[in-house]
């Protein structure tokens, strides 16, 4: 399936649902059809999935769209190039589209939010920068930023969350000093899905100080309305997997155009450029030309790498387009609206999650004992996931429903959750 192709099935699916809020009997119509093969797979399993937070499900046409841009290669070998490249443009499109933000080449390919961590890391103009980070950044993040700090390659500074877990804007802010280069905070946490609030400050307090900011959006990236130009970091790193169904690989790194240059040319020494590069990101890839000093892309084409793995970009693009065709506000209003259908559905069968007011896509239930519960809920047909909570020996079960579930599944869940949490 060509992607021309796959836009028009997605606009033909999402155009008759008009453009009032979502709901169930519309979704079911109109784009349940698009996803049968993940749809036949509850019937077969019994499985109530609520572990999209984890990884997203696939539409049906991921799989043929991925398979077109194979069979180009074989009919066309080298001449597949042209489309395996314009594949990367509409995937950087998309995203910028995600995010508001009207230049596509801002967008910088990246197969994993580290991989976006560590190319700013290693761009700045210090070779051992002071980062100001928290202890609720996620497992690939933190490692990163310890890696760094133990080789000596950037001293890190760790903010606490409070008793409760949450991160307190003003520790953060606290944190930074004039002697701060790079803050790395998320937009939403990743174990108990609270909404940073107060990034914008967090952010000027940065930029007071003359230090950037990296935000990781991978949990508020196809779940919160953002608008990367009024947010105003200098970096966000997210990915595809979850959200916007785009599977393992296909992440990125978006980059403020005030840290871009409209010309590209050879960086002036002590400055912001890229160290992970290769030739996708020289001025002119294909004149072959060696000059002595490395002349970078204009734009935000000079954080592009080496050759890029084209197929991640199929394989994100009909999810990311499902997610522009809806609208995020549109995907945020209905992701509530189903969170409290189930928080009432536990409720009723004696189940108290924990709801934080300023939450991404998910419900918390806390537990002793995380791995035990989330295998006997496997056991009785509920697939979610759970992670320790940083403050505490306790785990937060996570449970997060997408346009997928219907009301009737989230009822049912509740039935099978209660009794096993009740045992725990
Ligand atoms: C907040 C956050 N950042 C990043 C990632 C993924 O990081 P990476 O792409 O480096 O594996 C995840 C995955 O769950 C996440 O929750």
């Amino acid at each position: 399936m060509q992607l021309d192709q796959a836009q028009q099935i997605i606009d033909a699916a999402v155009s008759p649902m008009g453009d009032g809020p979502l709901n169930e009997q519309a979704l079911s119509k109109h784009l349940h059809p698009l996803f049968s093969r993940v749809l036949a797979r509850n019937e077969s399993t019994n499985e109530i999935y609520l572990a999209n937070h984890s990884l997203g499900r696939p539409l049906d046409m991921v799989s043929e769209v991925v398979q077109t841009a194979l069979d180009g290669w074989y009919t066309q070998l080298d001449g597949v190039w042209n489309e395996w490249i314009d594949a990367r443009n509409r995937y950087r499109s998309q995203i910028s589209s995600l995010l508001r933000w009207d230049d596509d080449r801002a967008i910088a390919p990246k197969t994993s939010a580290a991989q976006g961590l560590r190319a700013v890391l290693n761009a700045l103009p210090t070779t051992r920068p002071n980062v100001v980070s928290t202890r609720c950044e996620f497992d690939s993040i933190d490692f990163v930023l310890k890696a760094y700090d133990y080789k000596q390659r950037a001293s890190l500074r760790w903010v606490e969350p409070d008793a409760q877990d949450l991160m307190q804007p003003d520790t953060i802010i606290d944190a930074i000093d004039d002697s701060t280069d790079l803050v790395v905070v998320s937009m939403v946490c990743f174990v108990t899905g609270q909404v940073v609030e107060g990034l914008d400050r967090i952010i000027a307090k940065a930029h007071a100080c003359e230090a950037m900011v990296l935000v990781d959006a991978y949990h508020a990236f196809g779940v919160l309305p953002m608008d990367f130009r009024a947010l105003d970091a200098d970096f966000i790193i997210a990915g595809n997997y979850k959200y916007t169904r785009g599977g393992a690989g296909a992440c990125f790194l978006a980059i403020n155009p005030r840290h871009l240059s409209q010309t590209g040319g050879v960086p002036e020494h002590g400055t912001l450029f890229p160290l992970d590069t290769g030739w996708f990101a020289k001025h002119n890839p294909f004149a072959y030309s060696r000059d002595d000093d490395p002349a970078y892309a204009s734009g935000g084409d000079a954080w592009l790498e080496a050759t890029p793995p084209v197929l991640t970009y199929y394989q994100a693009l009909p999810g990311l387009m499902l997610s522009n065709a809806i609208g995020i506000d549109r995907l945020r209003a209905y992701s509530l609206d189903q969170q409290q259908t189930l928080v009432e559905a536990l409720t009723t069968h004696g189940v108290h999650p924990r709801v934080l007011q300023h939450r991404g896509a998910y419900l918390l239930i806390e537990t002793e004992d995380g791995r035990a519960a989330t295998q006997q809920l496997k056991a009785a047909g509920v697939n979610c996931d759970a992670r320790p909570l940083s403050r505490s020996d306790r785990w937060a079960i996570r449970l997060c429903p997408d346009l997928l579930n219907t009301n009737d599944e989230l009822e049912t869940a509740a039935q099978r959750i209660a009794p096993v949490l009740r045992g725990i």
